[in-house]
């Protein structure tokens, strides 16, 4: 029997009719077509799937779409203002953050996480913060040039 549910997503106000044991991931991907959200393993492992929920990064594999009721969530589709790039993106696109691009979605919205977390203050403690974050390609160094590009 689904439930009804009241999210904001990307700054958009959604009423929303789901299954309790639906994830933030499936609603995001299946229900509305946000597709930018990756869905890597599916068990909070490898971080394809990170998102925001009221500004804080949370895996939405892990998350039931029905504990976010009234949350503000962020998607990669909401970082960009219209043509705009965010500054994390250009930073990816500048400083070759990405080799595939699979786990790109979730590394960046991590990467912005991480600078307004504070915890971008070195490159031991980028590669810590992000350390959920899987990239299969080996894009890690540029992924951290990136980081430490946008901080300073
Ligand atoms: Fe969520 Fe891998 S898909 S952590």
């Amino acid at each position: 029997e689904k439930v009804p549910l009241k999210l904001e997503i990307n700054g958009v106000k959604h009423t929303l009719s789901v299954e309790p044991r639906t994830t933030l991931l499936d609603l995001l991907r299946e229900q509305l077509h946000l597709t930018g959200t990756k869905k890597g393993c599916d068990y909070g492992q490898c971080g394809a799937c990170t998102v925001h929920s009221d500004g804080q990064r949370i895996n939405s594999c892990l998350t039931l779409a029905v504990t976010e009721e009234g949350k503000k969530i962020t998607t990669i589709e909401g970082l960009a203002k219209g043509d705009t790039l965010h500054p994390m993106q250009e930073a990816f696109v500048k400083h070759d953050g990405f080799q595939c691009g699979y786990c790109t979605p979730g590394q960046i919205m991590s990467a912005v996480a991480c600078i307004r977390e504070g915890h971008a203050n070195s490159e031991d403690e980028i590669r810590e913060y992000m350390s959920g974050n899987i990239c299969r390609c080996g894009a890690y160094p540029n992924i951290v040039d990136a980081i430490m590009d946008v901080k300073k």
